[in-house]
């Protein structure tokens, strides 16, 4: 047995079938029909990677997939397997090292972003807005930058696009006009998205994507489950998620070039979801995030139920193929049919468009990268059973593989940071308090002026009442004066007389 090889399971020759190691960042698609065994097999490539020490994050859509935390049940099927299989040897029925997450935070430890960190693009995708309204998004995003407000949660964004509509004026000649009407169709927008989950999702603390990158203590890699049965619903926030989180790893991981495993693998289950009504341009960041991935040792596994769901350019980058029974009853999927059979180097031994259509529950055409890189030819094989319960956990094994869980605690509990709502309340609050201190400053001034206008006037009254006295005053004076006067005539006059006679007399 090839160290360097996943055991998956056996051909009809009876040889043991798998995938290389080394390849295993080179991506890979597990399809097939509804209950032909896709999500199992994506169990037992889960196991064998975190058997590897390789970390995975799975897609929980259906709840089954809960399950790989628990040890599987014993039956006497499981028993012929294992014998079928040769895994007498080694194999337990166990469960993995799992960590629960979800979005909602009632299957799994929460798992929040910031909105600046999912960027205006894919925001505009979940919010279905129009080129116009991503345009505008874009610059409240870019003044948010500018003005150093950070844009963490759907609070934050609010208050930026009312700051950006009360101050549109301003950055008429800076960014262009921004349209009232666009940004009150962009707050409407906020609706949904927040009544979907986006209140939950976007906040602090956000998720360190190291985080999914874990081993446990006993070196197997930590299987990173995110609870979807309800972000299924709606689909946009779902698909958005899942490509956030790759823009998140691709950003955040160095190159480490071809190793000998992968640091993380991921499986998108529906994977159709990422692709329907996908804008041009997204599709071509997609395509590019997917291929150069890569050489950061992460691998890309799209599960969906069949090939034509996923677009022609990202699909001839999926290496490690597991192709389950496909149906064909109408044209539509015979050529379906026909086209996924074309992606497998032929196999002299059978006809794969026949065979697709024929292989039974948990069998699978496969075809694997060497560890040369070279995809092998295609096998009909039979898929070997996992160790975990192939059905969902019960609550009690959530509950404790989340408290003994490597981050119990980190994510639990939301905070509400420091960001654009609080600053410009406490902007708007600046504002306010110094309008009330220059309102009563300026009541001081007017008190003060009109205090001094009483104190002139009064200052004038006592003038004039100081001059009308002195008047007053100065008549009085001149009215004893010439009072004195005419008494001193008379009196003179008196005299005179009074001597005259005399000297009369003496006469
Ligand atoms: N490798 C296997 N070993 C044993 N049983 C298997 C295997 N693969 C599938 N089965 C059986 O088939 C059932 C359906 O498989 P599974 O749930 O993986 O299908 P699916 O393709 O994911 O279906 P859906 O599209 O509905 O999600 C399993 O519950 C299991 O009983
Ligand atoms: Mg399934």
């Amino acid at each position: 047995m090839d160290e360097n090889m996943l055991y998956l399971g056996l051909n009809t020759e009876g040889e043991r079938v798998g995938l290389t190691l080394s390849q295993g960042n080179r991506h890979g698609l597990v399809a097939g029909a509804s209950g032909t065994g896709k999500t199992v097999t994506m169990k037992c490539m889960a196991e064998a990677f975190s058997n590897a020490g390789v970390p995975v994050f799975l897609c929980d859509v259906k709840g089954d997939v809960s399950g790989i935390a628990a040890p599987g049940a014993d039956n006497a099927g499981m028993q012929k397997r294992i014998d079928r299989f040769g895994l007498r040897e080694t194999f337990r029925f166990r469960g993995y090292p799992t960590v629960f997450y979800d979005i909602y935070g009632q299957y799994g430890h929460p798992v929040r972003a910031t909105i600046s960190d999912v960027g205006p693009s894919l925001l505009a995708r979940m919010m279905n807005l129009t080129d116009v309204q991503e345009g505008v998004l874009n610059i409240i995003f870019r003044i948010a930058d500018d003005r150093g407000l950070e844009i963490l949660d759907l609070k934050d964004l609010r208050a930026v696009i009312q700051y950006v509509s009360q101050h549109r004026a301003e950055y008429l000649t800076t960014y262009g006009n921004i349209a009232p009407t666009t940004l009150g169709a962009i707050v409407r927008a906020l609706l949904p998205l927040e009544n979907d989950g986006g209140d939950l999702f976007f906040g602090q603390p956000d998720l360190d994507i190291r985080d999914w990158m874990r081993t446990a203590p006993d070196g197997r890699g930590y299987i990173n489950v995110l609870h979807s049965v309800e972000l299924i619903r709606h689909p946009k926030i779902y698909a958005m998620f899942l490509l956030w989180m790759m823009a998140e790893l691709f950003e955040e991981l160095p190159e480490v070039g071809d190793a000998d495993k992968p640091r993380l693998v991921f499986f998108f289950d529906e994977a159709h979801l990422l692709f329907t009504d996908m804008p041009k341009a997204l599709l071509a960041q997609i395509e590019q995030t997917v291929k150069l991935i890569r050489s950061k040792g992460v691998g890309i596994y799209f599960v969906t139920q069949s090939p034509s769901d996923v677009p022609d350019t990202v699909l001839a980058q999926l290496s490690n193929r597991v192709q389950h029974a496909l149906r064909a009853y109408t044209p539509a999927e015979q050529k379906a049919v026909r086209t996924a059979a074309q992606t497998f180097r032929p196999n002299p031994a059978f006809k794969t468009e026949d065979v697709i259509m024929n292989l039974g529950t948990g069998e699978a055409l496969t075809s694997f990268l060497d560890r040369k890189g070279v995809p092998s030819i295609v096998q009909q094989t039979a898929i070997i059973c996992p160790e975990s319960l192939m059905a969902p956990c019960s609550e009690a094994t959530r509950r404790s593989a989340m408290s003994a869980s490597p981050v119990a605690g980190k994510y639990d509990e939301a905070v509400d940071n420091l960001s654009a709502y609080e600053r410009l309340e406490e902007q708007a609050k600046r504002d306010e308090a110094q309008a009330e201190l220059d309102r009563q400053r300026a009541e001081l001034e007017a008190e003060k002026a009109a205090l001094a206008k009483e104190k002139e006037k009064a200052k004038a009254e006592a003038e004039k009442k100081k001059a009308k006295e002195k008047e007053k005053k100065s008549k009085q004076a001149e009215r004893r004066r010439n009072k004195i006067e005419s008494q001193l005539i008379s009196t003179g006059g008196s005299m005179l007389r009074r001597g005259l006679l005399s000297v009369l007399k003496k006469l």
